[in-house]
């Protein structure tokens, strides 16, 4: 049986519902407020629990024989519905829950994390992801990190400050690196994947199949919508001295904005083929785009 925590999140969902569709059991830690309906539905079960809860944890950890961990605080402090901070959540409870697994005698632990280079400001999430990857190196369960390259839904939508409806965009720094940006169902399906093969790798450095700089990604979005999107510029003197000025005032915004810093810095080594290998064909940032515009024009 396999523990999901974050199955209510957007790439924990997908994740969750690839996993029922294989037939696998799948057991979901849901916070007491939060609707759990969509998980029912696709025969999931649900048992109430916090990350900030320490004694929440070891029920669902109970008979489960591999926990999938891709919970976060950052989309909810942004959108006000998490009062516990990305430290509570992100590090000290991501801790607690890695605590439980290990009690419980859960054999293998997924983790979801990103790359984080020595362009990273240890912001609270790098700071968070850091502390839970050094914390599953010591476990003695089989260990599955998994980092991400920045996600196309995420990092190409209006929270990001890329609004394809209003034709705008915002570039943190220079906007010349190269990165992958990946689909989240294709880390969704790598997570599946992961958590069942035999001989998982300890590590996967994983991006999508199309390496863009941002300049890049908004030619594209402009030729497909027939019109140059307006760029709003931050340059990285700028964005470095706010996120060093908000790392204690403004957890979530410090966050997003080291994690934009560092990827207009660090290039990737990174590639898709974590994702070829299992079957997955990753979906390339154009196509991503070409869908966004046709959704958009109602299509
Ligand atoms: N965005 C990117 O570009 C990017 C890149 C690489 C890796 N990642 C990683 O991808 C993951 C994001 O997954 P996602 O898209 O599913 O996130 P999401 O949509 O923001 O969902 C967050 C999940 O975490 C849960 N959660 C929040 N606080 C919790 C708590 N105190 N106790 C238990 N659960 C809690 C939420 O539950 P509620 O529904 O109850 O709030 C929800 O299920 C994160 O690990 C992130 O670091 C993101």
């Amino acid at each position: 049986m396999i523990l999901l925590v974050g199955a209510t999140g957007d790439l924990g969902g997908r994740a969750a519902k690839r996993l029922r569709a294989s037939g696998q059991e799948v057991r979901c830690l849901v916070r007491r407020q939060t609707d759990d309906s969509p998980l029912r539905a696709i025969g999931a079960e649900v048992v109430r629990g916090d990350l900030t809860e320490p004694a929440t944890l070891p029920p669902p950890c109970e008979g489960a024989d591999t926990v999938i961990a891709t919970a976060t605080a950052i989309s909810r402090r942004f959108a006000g519905t998490s009062s516990a901070t990305i430290r509570d959540v992100d590090e000290v409870g991501m801790g607690h829950l890695v605590d439980a697994a290990e009690a419980a005698g859960v054999q293998r632990f997924v983790y979801l994390s990103f790359p984080i280079g020595s362009a990273s400001l240890r912001t609270p999430l790098e700071q968070a992801k850091l502390t839970i990857e050094r914390r599953l190196a010591n476990s003695p369960m089989r260990t599955v990190v998994v980092r991400s390259d920045g996600l196309q839904e995420v990092q190409l939508s209006p929270a990001a400050r890329f609004d394809l409806a209003a034709g705008k965009a915002a570039v943190i720094g220079k906007g010349d690196n190269r990165r992958r940006l990946v689909a989240t169902g294709d880390i969704a399906a790598l997570l599946a994947a992961v958590a069942l093969e035999p001989d998982p790798p300890a590590q996967i450095d994983v991006g999508g199949p199309e390496p863009l700089t941002k300049k890049e990604i908004i030619g594209i979005a402009g030729e497909l919508a027939h019109h140059p999107l307006k760029v709003q510029r931050m340059p990285r003197p700028v964005a470095r001295m706010a996120t060093l000025m908000l790392k204690r005032r403004n957890d979530a915004m410090a966050s997003a904005l080291g994690v934009g810093l560092a990827s207009d810095i660090e290039e990737a080594t990174w590639d898709d083929k974590p994702l070829r290998q299992r079957g997955i064909n990753p979906k390339s940032v154009t196509e991503f785009l070409k869908e966004q515009s046709q959704a958009l024009a109602g299509h």
